[in-house]
């Protein structure tokens, strides 16, 4: 097969950068190793920023995220007995919309027909060639067969544990990493959330996150030891849990429920820099991880596949390789903000194992300035909305 652009990974990154090279009449075509109820499968975060929401407008693939997807014009931190309300529409004239992640990828996968976007599941074992030419190409197994793609770009979409990363020789880049010590256990339940707004709270006892993909499935989360287990924590002792951590006026609220799924996930911040190595493009989660304390993992694919997609477009309709030249240096300037931010709320809103009193009390003082400083408060709106592409 002869393509313009192969794409390796059929998440959020590939499908939204598949369909808007497809837009514009360039060649490509998405390798996804998993299935597409595997992919829909797969629990994952739901806070979008407007740079998501504008690339879905975009595409014309808005209309269930509209008619479903919760508009949330504030936020709040808790630090165990008081919430202090983040006013983001108020102070930054933009808001975030509740949208699982699932669905946003099952918005992309079932357009895929009608758009032609040709998106090959079950490519097993892709490796990519000869990146550092101008024809590199992809080698894939399909139902037993090998199976080749040349193309003049590889975009590697294909997440932390792809291969596209590794195809680039670790002396071409450098790798950032802090992994944080404790773990997120998060629980969807279907019973109406216990508030309308996302609630962050560091409490005594640990983090505790109030989410929801609805008015009637709530997502909550704690963070837990490294060392903890699912099965160490029946849904009771959860729910137990999130009324201490969440506070009095939200556990006030809480309706109890099976969780129809429980899971611990790491908290980890990476960046491998640079994002591009001359034919391969890395976008998403194949380039970066963020904790998910300020709800940017999605965000940051988004934008880069925006930075994607205007340099991808740039060289084959505009005969322009200047975005290709600077596609990792605009993706990384966004990327390094969204980190900074996403590793300073997990600071604010986590015990660390290594904290005494004194980085108690920090903490318990940022947040008695956040809740008396409209400058503090701008400062983390205008993150958490997410910063201009
Ligand atoms: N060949 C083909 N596909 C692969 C391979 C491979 N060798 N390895 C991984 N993939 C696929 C995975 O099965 C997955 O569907 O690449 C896709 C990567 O998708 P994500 O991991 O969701 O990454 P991305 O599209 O960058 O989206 C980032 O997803 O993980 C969350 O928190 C993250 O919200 C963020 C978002
Ligand atoms: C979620 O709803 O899963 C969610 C929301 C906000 C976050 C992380 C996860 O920061």
């Amino acid at each position: 097969m002869n393509t313009q652009v192969c794409i390796i990974g059929a998440g959020p990154a590939g499908l939204l950068l598949g369909h808007l090279l497809r837009a514009e009449g360039v060649d490509c075509v998405v390798l996804e190793r998993r299935s597409p109820d595997y992919v829909l499968g797969r629990i994952r975060a739901g806070v979008l920023e407007q740079v998501t929401v504008t690339l879905m407008e975009r595409l014309g693939l808005d209309a269930r995220l509209k008619a479903e997807g919760l508009v949330e014009e504030g936020f709040n931190l808790a630090d165990g007995e008081r919430l202090v309300r983040i006013p983001l529409t108020e102070l930054t004239g933009k808001n975030v919309v509740v949208y699982g992640q699932t669905e946003l990828t099952r918005d992309l996968m079932e357009a895929r027909e009608e758009r032609g976007l040709e998106v090959i599941y079950g490519a097993e074992d892709a490796a990519l060639h000869d990146v550092e030419t101008d024809a590199p190409y992809v080698t894939y197994r399909k139902d037993g067969a090998e199976r080749r793609v040349d193309c003049r770009f590889v975009a590697g979409c294909d997440g932390f544990h792809g291969p596209s990363r590794q195809a680039i020789p670790i002396d071409a880049g450098q790798e950032y990493e802090r992994v944080y010590p404790f773990g997120w256990l998060g629980i969807l339940a279907d019973v109406p959330p216990c508030s309308s707004e996302l609630i962050y709270a560091n409490h005594e006892r640990g983090f505790a996150l109030a989410s929801m993909r609805s008015a009637t499935r709530s997502r909550y989360y704690i963070d837990v030891p490294l060392t903890e287990r699912v099965e160490d924590w029946p849904d009771e002792r959860i729910w137990d849990e999130l009324a201490i951590r969440l506070g009095p006026e939200a556990a006030a609220n809480i309706t109890r429920g099976p969780s129809i799924e429980k899971s611990i996930a790491p908290l980890r911040s990476y960046v491998f820099a640079p994002m591009r190595h001359e034919s391969l493009l890395l976008c998403g989660d194949a380039a970066h991880i963020v904790p998910p304390t300020g709800a940017k993992g999605l965000n940051l694919a988004a934008s880069d596949v925006h930075y994607a997609a205007e340099a991808l477009i740039g060289f084959f309709c505009k005969n322009s390789a200047d975005a290709i030249a600077h596609y990792s240096d605009k993706a990384l300037a966004r990327v390094w903000k969204a980190e900074r931010f996403s590793w300073s709320l997990t600071r604010l809103m986590h015990r660390f194992p290594e904290d005494g009193p004194f980085e108690r009390m920090m903490q318990v003082a940022e947040l008695d300035y956040i809740a008396s400083s409209r400058a503090a408060q701008t400062a983390i709106a205008e993150n958490y909305v997410g910063l201009p592409v």
